[in-house]
């Protein structure tokens, strides 16, 4: 069976719970992959400018509109990138990127990271004296409130957030009277963000969990690879992936796999549900293998100068997010 659910947002728009994530899916692949993912029956896509794959995903786009499925019928977020923080250029950032996509509207556009840079189209990450070129100036309330306004123009449908914690959410919700929809966040058995997880609900603010296979750009062992999870998925008769994805749901998230792959494109988006004891085996892998986030600008390569999660490996870091 495959995965046809979708949940209600807070403003009253309905996102598909499967996802097909396209970050590190390179031009030339990814075309491929959003072709693959449509025709299999996913709906909702997961992408971003910084990805540099947009007009790619556009060109698949007129693929599979109208011959496959309705524009209406797909839920296609995109995010804004960190260096269009600041309120004039935030509405530039999307027309530029509905340009490369080809289409009149979003349903979800995101604010990618609470972090402001400096840069422009040509140049979406300034580095200066090996470390990334913050903008030190624009607050998350300016930008929150520029990307509400969006929705005015018919542009996008909903909007959210992406990598915020609950004190950025508190306060661009008091300032500009308007919560986002989405708050789109690493999240897997390693990184199960219980406690965020708890503020969303009580908040009515949807979580997107992104890396839930759990990505190994840092060079660690992918968790599908984790003996715990092939165990549970052998004795199933399903692939890892699909035990990772079910967890995923089965906390309210949605979830948003990435693969160029196709067989992989579609058993993710098989539909697995697991039993009481097979969740709570596969949530206790963390106990032994230890809380892991894959992705921390901190310890990028170059360098992100900025405390966005308060984590440990973070508490030298030179700045604090500018929030007001
Ligand atoms: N908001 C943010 O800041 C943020 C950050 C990270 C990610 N994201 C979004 O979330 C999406 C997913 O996260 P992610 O790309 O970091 O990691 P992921 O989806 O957890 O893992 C992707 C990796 O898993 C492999 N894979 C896919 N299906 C598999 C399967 N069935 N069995 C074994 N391996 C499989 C993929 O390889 P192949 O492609 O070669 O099959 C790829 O190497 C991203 O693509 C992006 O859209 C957002």
């Amino acid at each position: 069976m495959s995965f046809n659910n979708t949940i209600t947002l807070n403003d009253g728009n309905k996102i598909p719970q499967i996802g097909l994530g396209t970050w590190n899916s390179a031009p030339g692949e990814v075309a491929r992959a959003v072709e693959h993912a449509v025709r299999t029956g996913y709906r909702h896509l997961d992408l971003a400018k910084i990805y540099g794959n947009q007009k790619e995903v556009g060109e698949a786009l007129k693929k599979v509109i109208p011959s496959v499925v309705k524009r209406e019928e797909l839920f296609i977020t995109s995010k804004l990138w960190n260096s269009f923080h600041k309120p004039e250029v935030v509405e530039k950032a999307l027309d530029d990127t509905l340009a490369e996509l080809g289409l009149e509207y979003l349903d979800l556009y995101l604010v990618h990271w609470p972090i402001a840079i400096t840069g422009n189209l040509d140049e979406l990450v300034q580095v200066e004296d090996g470390k990334v070129k913050l903008d030190l100036e624009t607050s998350l309330v300016d930008t929150w409130r520029a990307v509400v306004a969006l929705k005015k123009t018919g542009k996008v449908k909903s909007v959210g957030v992406s990598n915020f914690t609950e004190e950025h959410i508190e306060a661009i919700t008091a300032a500009v009277g308007e919560a986002p929809a989405v708050n789109q966040i690493e999240a897997h058995p390693l990184l199960p963000q219980d406690e965020l997880r708890e503020y969303h609900k009580k908040k009515n603010i949807h979580i997107t969990a992104y890396s839930p296979l759990g990505n190994n750009i840092q060079g660690k062992t992918k968790i599908v690879e984790y003996p715990e999870v092939t165990e549970i998925a052998k004795r199933r008769g399903v692939d890892p992936a699909q035990v990772l994805i079910a967890w995923g749901v089965r906390r309210g998230y949605s979830v948003i796999p990435k693969s160029v792959t196709p067989s992989r494109i579609e058993s993710n988006f098989q539909q697995v549900d697991l039993t009481d004891e097979e969740y709570e085996e596969v949530s206790s892998i963390i106990k032994s293998a230890g809380r892991t986030r894959f992705t921390l600008p901190y310890v990028f390569t170059p360098k992100w100068d900025i405390n966005v999660f308060g984590d440990d490996v973070e508490k030298d870091a030179t700045h604090q997010i500018k929030i007001q």
